[in-house]
């Protein structure tokens, strides 16, 4: 089944009309001035932080490219919910009030700064989390979906992150009277609840000690009974899910569940995998606050939402290693997923690693307002994908003058070739002059 409540405007093409450069993503806005996406024209503000190298990739639509892996890992998502509603084409440029305060995310709330989150203006930004359609869905009468889009941070740049990801939310309601009985027809539920034990893969490991206490509690409207089955539901599903798409991976798959918090979910959890040594969040989930059902028309309902990360999914999954390779467009990675009988999970045989370019810059700052997002963002829009690491390696308060300094390792590579010094010293020089230009800082 699959429907889609997104207007008819597709995004296929963006137009970027602005006076500005790439490399000068934080325009000084004057009176008028305008973006024109797809034929909607946005007006600017002092909160436009958007930039050029961001919006060129909205067309990209990672997760509807056949044989893409965040394709493929969408579609098995998919079919382990065979009956939900799924949604995949929502426009991921949304309101602020959809993104945050449909969900009673407060005002002061730190994924709101401009320092994490893209703003075309006070009103519009590019979306966080697919949790931002949650409302709308939901107020569309559906009781089961997954909605999957490309969703945008701003972040530190290293081989995991990239500010622009995918994540597929999921969510399922039943009503507050009857969820035992409805619960009961799910049948593969009910085997595990029997055997005690999920039949799908053995050697694995789930960890859950996480306690219903005042630190993580119920919502108070909810009776204990009802919410208890559907917190069973959901580590259920999502534990179910797991186990499924890691049936083939070799290694032994861990699981573990911890405590967390989201302004629209309570109690709340996050979801993390053991891998290569660390333990990685993919999942958060919880119980759906009921304001947000309440407000849908739905207050006669209680359920779970949970949203995934897909990139961290895939990496460990088909192994590979960066995540800008998601964005390549070179055959050699494209290729190496096409399998036309089925959407099999094939590993990624890595094409001989380039050499890398390193440089260091230092400076001083000039005031309070230094945040590294600012400074990998500009990074980002002069070098692209050729950046592979940014680290802070020293950071000192001068004895006498009191004024702090920083010295960053900016670790460029190519993952389809071998850069040039040359090159990667013109993007060098463009990054010092805009770092200097635009964050208030004197270079060393
Ligand atoms: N939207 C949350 C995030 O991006 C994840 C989440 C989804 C949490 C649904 C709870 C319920 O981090």
């Amino acid at each position: 089944m699959f429907s889609s409540l997104q207007n008819s405007k597709s995004l296929n093409s963006f137009q970027v009309l602005s006076t500005e450069t790439p490399s000068n993503p934080y325009p000084h806005v004057t009176h008028n001035e305008t973006f024109t996406i797809e034929g909607i024209s946005y007006k600017l503000d002092d909160q436009t932080n958007v930039s050029p190298s961001i919006l060129s990739k909205l067309s990209r639509k990672l997760h509807l490219q056949p044989h893409h892996p965040l394709y493929i890992l969408r579609t098995q998502i998919e079919q382990h919910f065979p009956h939900f509603s799924y949604f995949n084409t929502f426009n991921p440029i949304v309101t602020v009030q959809k993104n945050f305060d449909d969900l009673g995310f407060p005002k002061d709330h730190p994924g709101r700064s401009k320092t994490d989150s893209y703003y075309i203006n006070k009103q519009i930004m590019l979306r966080t989390h697919t949790s931002a359609h949650q409302l709308e869905v939901f107020s569309k009468m559906n009781t089961k979906f997954l909605i999957s889009g490309d969703v945008y941070r701003r972040d530190e740049i290293d081989s995991s992150h990239y500010p622009i990801f995918h994540q597929m939310e999921g969510a399922q309601i039943f009503n507050i009277q009857n969820i035992e009985q409805e619960i009961s027809k799910d049948k593969k539920y009910l085997i595990s609840l029997n055997s005690r034990k999920i039949p799908l893969r053995d050697n694995s490991e789930v960890n859950d000690d996480t306690i219903i206490s005042t630190n993580n509690p119920i919502q108070s409207c909810h009776p204990i009974e009802q919410v208890n089955f559907a917190i069973k539901h959901l580590k259920f599903s999502l534990n179910s899910l797991i186990k499924k798409l890691f049936i083939n991976h070799d290694e032994n798959l861990k699981i573990r569940w911890i405590d967390a918090y989201f302004p629209f979910t309570c109690p709340s959890w996050e979801m993390e995998i053991f891998f290569k040594g660390k333990w990685l969040e993919i999942c958060g989930c919880g119980i759906v606050d009921q304001n947000i059902l309440n407000k849908a028309g739905q207050s006669d309902k209680i359920g779970w939402a949970f949203g995934l990360g897909l990139e961290r999914i895939a990496m460990v999954l088909f192994d590979i290693p960066d995540i800008r390779l998601f964005w390549s467009q070179d055959e050699r990675f494209l290729d190496q997923f096409t399998d036309f009988n089925d959407n099999k999970i094939i590993k990624f045989l890595p094409f001989s690693k380039f050499p890398p370019c390193i440089k260091d810059i230092s400076f001083w700052l000039n005031d309070q307002n230094f945040h590294e997002n600012n400074f990998c963002e500009i990074i980002r829009n002069n070098a692209e994908d050729l950046v592979e690491d940014v680290k802070l390696i020293d950071d000192f308060v001068h004895p006498k003058t009191k004024k702090r300094s920083l010295c960053y390792r900016i670790n460029y590579r190519s993952m389809d070739r071998t850069v040039t010094n040359d090159e990667i010293n013109k993007i060098q020089e463009r990054v010092r002059e805009d770092i200097e230009e635009k964050l208030n800082v004197t270079l060393r």
